[in-house]
């Protein structure tokens, strides 16, 4: 079973890896297609503090179930699922909450355990959704758009408001379909201007703003003086994620949907005077996934052009270092088995 490990920082390796075993409760799954995301470059770089190597990646997973003993969840031999890759335990006090999304034993499949970029892995039924009707690009995507989808759920969107989506990357641009989904107005804020360029064909965003730019003066101006009433940050960027407080107006919400490994500081006023409500959000649930599936089936999302770069399973290496560069215009790389 040809299979690539992250055996170190900056290195690849082709080995032939053990077919999975049947397991009770799990089914095999043939994987056809990988995503590849910023938690595999940050991994492959060596920037991911915790990350342990030897690891093999890939958690934006589309495949075909080759084998599935007896299950309720209606699984089939030859079924073409998604994969969560988020394996919770079922038990802690977010999972009784069915806040699976952020279990406190969360294992991910490509980060603390290995992951798809292989022939075949064993994963747990409800880990896996059918995709039918969806193109296998389609099933590949579904996971890093959940994503945007979850945060834009957390932040209870009412037509008509005013969203501000800093970060224009392939997290960014999904927060920003899915904003524009539930009505919001969508103002997409970048230090980039070809990715601001990008935002604006493909999510069809009300407004873009150039983050180096004096933004705050175009946002006021957009919104009339009142600011927007919802903001997310996706930039995994520290001092983007500070300057993040000016931006809600007052009575806000400001949701973290990026992240960084180092402490946030903000001047409490801007906090407590616009009585602003900060959250986190983290991953996806299974409802988020279905809602992106309805939604592409539904045609609401261009999948098509969201993906910019691929390759096959041989070529991957030599490729994964020009999808690091933005320049290039990535946004989506896939890997095809
Ligand atoms: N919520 C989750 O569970 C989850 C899942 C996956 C990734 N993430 C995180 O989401 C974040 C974004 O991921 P991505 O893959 O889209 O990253 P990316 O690096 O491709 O995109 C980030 C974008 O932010 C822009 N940016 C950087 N600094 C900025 C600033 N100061 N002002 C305005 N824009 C700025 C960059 O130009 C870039 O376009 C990362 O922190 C990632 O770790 C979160
Ligand atoms: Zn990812
Ligand atoms: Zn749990």
């Amino acid at each position: 079973m040809k299979t690539i490990v992250c055996e170190q920082p900056n290195e690849f390796k082709p080995v032939i890896a053990e077919h999975p075993t049947q397991k009770q409760g799990e089914a095999i799954v043939a994987i056809k297609q990988i995503g590849i995301c910023g938690t595999d470059y940050h991994a492959y770089k060596g920037n991911q503090p915790f990350f342990v190597y030897p690891r093999v990646l890939g958690h934006e997973l589309a495949g075909v179930i080759e084998w599935v003993g007896e299950n309720d969840a209606g699984l089939k031999e030859g079924d073409q699922v998604t994969v969560i890759p988020y394996l919770a335990c079922g038990e802690c006090v977010a999972c009784r909450r069915g806040k699976t999304n952020c279990c406190a034993q969360m294992k991910v499949l490509g980060v603390h355990i290995d992951g798809g970029m292989t022939e075949k892995i064993s994963v747990p039924h409800e880990n896996l959704i059918k995709t039918d009707g969806l193109s296998l690009d389609e099933s590949t995507v579904v996971e890093p758009l959940s994503i945007g989808a979850h945060a834009v759920r957390r932040a209870g969107i009412q037509k008509g408001e005013y969203a501000l989506v800093i970060g224009a990357g392939p997290i960014g641009l999904g927060v920003m379909a899915f904003a524009q989904q539930e009505g919001a107005k969508v103002i997409a804020m970048d230090i980039n201007q070809e990715r601001l360029g990008f935002c604006q064909r493909w999510a069809n965003v009300d407004f873009i703003v150039n983050a180096l730019e004096s933004p705050i003066d175009s946002i006021q101006e957009i919104t009339g003086g009142d600011l927007p009433t919802i903001v997310f940050d996706a930039t995994g960027n520290r001092k983007s994620m500070e300057g993040a407080f000016q931006y809600p107006a007052n009575g806000g919400k400001l949701i973290y949907v990026g992240l960084v490994r180092s402490n946030i500081m903000f001047f409490d006023p801007d906090f407590h005077a616009k009585e602003l409500t900060l959250m986190g959000s983290r991953n996806a649930t299974k409802e988020d996934f279905v809602h992106v599936i309805n939604s592409i089936k539904r045609g609401k999302v261009d999948v098509g052009s969201y993906i910019t770069h691929r390759s096959s399973f041989e070529e991957m290496i030599e490729h994964f270092d020009e999808w690091m560069k933005p320049e290039t215009g990535v946004v989506k790389a896939i890997v095809q088995m």
